[in-house]
């Protein structure tokens, strides 16, 4: 569990799956995904079984981000791919659009991100973005990676191409920016 001034980052339950399911099934929400939107609720307990694989495996961590005051269900957030080795993982996130444009998205992948230099001991983290969404990049920049090049036609969504921006994110900088997590 981490928490935020206005957020907990907790692992998922199965009474998520409701809420997940509403949330991945958004064609407004999954615009800029990689994977169309859902349509089977059983896509809700797969995600939900990745979760708990991911978190047995020591891969990264999944957590449904809910908000502090009320407990509502407002997405998710995830650090995956992690690769011990070269002490790397991948970001991620999707909230519902009733919790966009408040700095959710930035305060709670600054948990994870916190965690995972700290507690992970991570080099690097990666995170892509659809050229299309804006939203995603600003969330990136603003804390604090570093734009390094553009994945030409790196997705084929409904037979749609696109292409995405790479970002990364190294622990000196996370460091620099006064996060302290030097060991
Ligand atoms: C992308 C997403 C996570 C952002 O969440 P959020 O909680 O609204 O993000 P924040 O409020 O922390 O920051 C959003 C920033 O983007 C800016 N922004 C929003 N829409 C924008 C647009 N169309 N053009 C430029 N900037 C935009 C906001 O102004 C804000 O920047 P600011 O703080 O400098 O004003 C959310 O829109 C989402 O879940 N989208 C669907 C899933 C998705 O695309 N996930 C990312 C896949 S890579």
């Amino acid at each position: 569990m981490l928490r935020t001034a206005r957020l907990r980052l907790r692992p998922f339950t199965d009474a998520d799956a409701g809420p997940l399911f509403a949330l991945h099934s958004n064609a407004r929400v999954l615009r800029y995904w990689d994977s169309p939107p859902w349509q089977e609720p059983a896509r809700a307990q797969q995600f939900l079984a990745t979760c708990r694989q991911i978190a047995e495996e020591g891969t990264g961590a999944r957590l449904a981000m809910e908000h502090a005051g009320d407990g509502g269900f407002l997405g998710w957030c995830g650090l995956t791919r992690f690769d011990p080795t070269h002490r790397s993982a991948s970001l991620g996130y999707v909230l519902g659009e009733a919790a966009w444009g408040r700095g959710y998205a930035t305060e709670g992948a600054g948990a994870l991100l916190q965690w995972g230099f700290g507690t992970l001991d991570l080099n690097r983290v990666q995170a892509e973005a659809d050229t299309r969404n804006p939203a995603s990049a600003r969330v990136l920049e603003k804390l604090g990676f570093v734009h390094e090049g553009t994945l030409r036609e790196d997705c084929v969504v409904d037979g749609v191409v696109s292409d995405s921006w790479v970002y990364g994110l190294l622990r000196r900088e996370w460091d620099a920016a006064g996060h302290l997590t030097t060991r």
